[in-house]
């Protein structure tokens, strides 16, 4: 642990986190989320600031270990086959690398690439869209998403951890709650606290630009991070600050994909969209199970125009190890994502740009080995956990 940036943890966190201090190696939950990445509770590997904890979710080992059982329990879907950890695999970053799109319940597919779960837990807010504010809230979603988990509600998952015996001891011991007490609030709880621990610094970037090893890092990789600040302008949303690199802005950005195959029924999709007047639990399921209301992005949620086509920032962390990428998968390699940006927000040179295009996306021109570089650098921010 390290002490220096333990003392930069919030103060209203130091209370819960005085209380784990001195805990041995403890549950499984912090076992597996160490081999899974993350550190004891509090202390943050090189290059990750401190996480927040919820006044109303405080960590303890117990409820670590019990949300990574809820995390990894296949029985909370309707074929008793698909858990989180399906889509969100331990081995893959927890993603489902190399699937373009995610494949629930009978391998029914969605519309989106799963993003990684690991640094989750620094997100404002979560999925591509942001739909959801929260870890908490998130965790309701997959299971009664007609393509992921497949529930018609959240009765059989409230029905199984209420009489499983194990489970029964185990929110007794963490919430003092047993019987209809325990309700979805617990089961996100957990589950939210597990996805905290899953953290991951710590790369030959962070050794090299916070840890100060000057050799962390090949020449090639240094080249690239200098393309990275300055001439390739990513670091404009793919944020690295002082003490930190998160390497996203926690935004929402048109940069040219998936939108681009589509633009001539935006109008006409935009409009009948805003007509349905969707539900929350509506959108959720139209942006997973219908492709077209999908690529409008974060306009599903906040209804203004100048937000279609707009995806969150993703981090960049462990990149190297989540192919294919963006929110539909649809660019297979780094070099491909690289090739996108250097032709200005297209995927092929000379194709059109869609009308919503952010205005940080312009052709970059760089050569063959400039875009090399910044693949190199972008193997650079693998976490060693995940380097195998
Ligand atoms: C069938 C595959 C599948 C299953 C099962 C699944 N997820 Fe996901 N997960 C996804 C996809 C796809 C997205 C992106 C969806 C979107 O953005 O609209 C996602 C997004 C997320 C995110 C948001 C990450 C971010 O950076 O925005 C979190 C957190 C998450 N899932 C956790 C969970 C948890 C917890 C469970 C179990 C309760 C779960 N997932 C079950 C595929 C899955
Ligand atoms: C204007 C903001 C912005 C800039 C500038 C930008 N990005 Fe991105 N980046 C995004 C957004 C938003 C996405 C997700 C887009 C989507 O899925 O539609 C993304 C996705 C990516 C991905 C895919 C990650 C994944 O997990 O799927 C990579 C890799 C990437 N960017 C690297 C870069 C590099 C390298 C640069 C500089 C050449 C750069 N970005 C510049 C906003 C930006």
């Amino acid at each position: 642990m390290d002490a220096q940036r333990h003392t930069r943890i919030r103060v209203g966190t130091l209370l819960c986190l005085a209380a784990f201090l001195g805990v041995p190696d403890g549950s499984g939950g912090l076992q597996a989320a160490a081999s899974g990445g993350a550190a004891e509770i509090g202390a943050v590997p090189l290059g990750l600031p401190p996480v927040e904890y919820p006044a109303d979710n405080p960590q303890t080992p117990a409820k670590i270990a019990l949300g990574e059982k809820l995390f990894m329990d296949a029985r909370f879907s309707s074929t008793g086959e698909v858990s989180c950890s399906t889509c969100h695999d331990p081995k893959k970053v927890f993603t489902d690398s190399p699937l373009k799109v995610s494949e629930g319940i009978f391998k029914l597919t969605g519309t989106r690439n799963a993003p990684t779960v690991v640094n989750a837990a620094y997100m404002q807010t979560q999925f591509w869209d942001g739909r959801s504010p929260s870890l908490e809230d998130q965790a309701l979603h997959p299971p009664v998403n007609p393509v992921e988990m497949g529930l018609k509600d959240h009765q059989p998952i409230l029905d199984i951890v209420r009489t499983d015996p194990e489970y029964v001891q185990q929110f007794k011991e963490v919430f003092g709650k047993s019987g209809e007490a325990v309700t979805m609030t617990e089961v996100t709880q957990a589950i939210a606290a597990f996805e905290r621990t899953i953290i991951s610094g710590n790369s030959p970037f962070d050794r090299w630009f916070f840890g100060g090893e000057a050799d962390a890092m090949t020449p090639q990789q240094i080249q690239g991070y200098h393309l990275f600040v300055n001439e390739g302008r990513c670091v404009s949303c793919h944020v690295i600050e002082q003490t930190q690199a998160l390497f996203t802005d926690n935004r929402f950005h048109n940069i040219g994909v998936g939108i681009n195959a589509i633009q001539d029924q935006i109008p006409k999709l935009a409009r009948e969209f805003l007509k349905a007047e969707a539900t929350a639990s509506e959108v959720d399921k139209k942006v997973l199970t219908d492709k077209r209301t999908s690529e409008l992005g974060r306009f599903a949620i906040s209804r203004k125009l100048d937000d279609i086509g707009s995806f969150k920032t993703p981090t960049l962390r462990n990149v190297a190890k989540t192919a294919p990428y963006m929110h539909d998968g649809s660019l297979a390699t780094l070099r491909e994502v690289m090739e996108h940006y250097n032709n200005g927000g297209v995927t092929e040179p000379g194709d059109p740009v869609n009308d919503f295009l952010s205005s940080g996306i312009r052709p970059l021109n760089l050569n063959d080995e400039e875009i090399d570089a910044l693949v190199a650098f972008m193997e650079a921010l693998t976490s060693p956990e995940y380097a195998q």
